[in-house]
């Protein structure tokens, strides 16, 4: 029989293809949005609750029953709400769906948190211990949207502590590419994946990371396969094996952070900013997919 999963944020950018990769690979899926897609996948039962709802949430997920929910509902884009709608939406989601998830009877959660929590950008000047960044290096999130997706976490390893009957995962989705920006649809900053490549100081903005869309699928789906190898509230980045640039890294972090030129120096040749090493080593996945091989130019 098939495995019942919820999907929450079905409907966004990642959760369509998301959705989609978990149908084509036999699941049983329930997408949990605000919004039904305007083009709704097959095989999918499409459900609408207000997340912050957790009364309605924890009602939806108890009828459900899944046996595993990926949380990937959010307010997805720093500043793109007053800082405090941010974080009371984000961290609120995440505790109620965790929370349903676990009453509702669900054996695996993954929260989808993010790379940004690590604290590039901040005004102020950040400089990592090393890079690239490991899951090892401590998170210093600058904006509510950081510290919310660090909560996130939190809320993962919290209930880690209250339970060894549910496995929780968090996984920081790079800068997601869904299949149609390849050929020049605008990504979620309004321009082109080309334009990301021509003009660095776009790219720069997420430290060059990108991960396709249908990789995360994979990720997802091999995670759950392997969750028995994953210790309770492990945390790992999801990327792509290259930077999503046209200049090795050790030439372009100078360029784009001089504060960190000491720490670039080994980025040569295509290599990223972020170790994908941890999913590799722990869940055997990594990304199939790069710039180098999908970009439609
Ligand atoms: N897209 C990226 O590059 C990226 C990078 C890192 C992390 N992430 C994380 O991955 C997840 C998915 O991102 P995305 O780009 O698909 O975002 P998106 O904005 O396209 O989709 C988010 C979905 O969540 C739903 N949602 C928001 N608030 C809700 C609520 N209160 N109740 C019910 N549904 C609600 C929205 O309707 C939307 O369909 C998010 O958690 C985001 O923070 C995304």
């Amino acid at each position: 029989m098939s495995q019942r999963i919820i999907i929450t944020g079905g409907s966004g950018r990642l959760g369509r293809s998301v959705v989609e990769g978990f149908v084509e690979a036999g699941f049983d899926v329930t997408s949990v949005d605000r919004n039904v897609p305007p083009s709704p996948a097959k095989g999918v039962d499409y459900r609408t609750v207000d997340l912050l709802d957790a009364e309605a949430t924890g009602e939806l997920f108890t009828d459900l029953a899944p046996e595993a929910v990926i949380s990937l509902a959010a307010i997805a884009v720093p500043f793109s709400a007053p800082e405090d709608v941010i974080l009371k939406t984000n961290a609120g989601i995440a505790h109620n769906v965790t929370a349903a998830a676990v009453s509702g009877g669900a054996k695996a959660v993954i929260i989808a948190s993010s790379p940004s929590i690590m604290g590039y950008g901040a005004p102020t000047g950040w400089v990592p211990p090393r890079l690239p960044l490991d899951e090892d290096v401590k998170p210093e999130p600058w904006h509510a949207y950081g510290l919310s997706k660090y909560v996130a976490e939190q809320v993962a390893s919290l209930f880690a502590q209250q339970t060894s009957e549910v496995k929780f995962i968090s996984f920081r989705p790079c800068y997601v590419i869904a299949p149609e920006e390849w050929a020049g649809a605008p990504t979620q900053q309004g321009h082109t994946v080309k334009d990301r490549l021509d003009q660095p100081e776009l790219s720069a903005v997420a430290m060059f990371n990108y991960v396709d869309a249908r990789d995360v699928t994979d990720f997802l789906i091999t995670a759950l396969a392997n969750i028995d190898q994953v210790d309770n509230g492990a945390v790992f980045f999801v990327g792509a094996q290259d930077a999503l640039a046209r200049r090795p890294l050790a030439e372009l972090v100078p360029e784009q952070f001089p504060e960190l030129a000491h720490l670039a120096e080994g980025l040569t040749g295509d290599s990223p900013a972020f170790s994908v090493q941890k999913a590799k080593e722990v869940l055997g996945w990594e990304a199939k997919r790069s710039w180098r091989t999908e970009l439609v130019e």
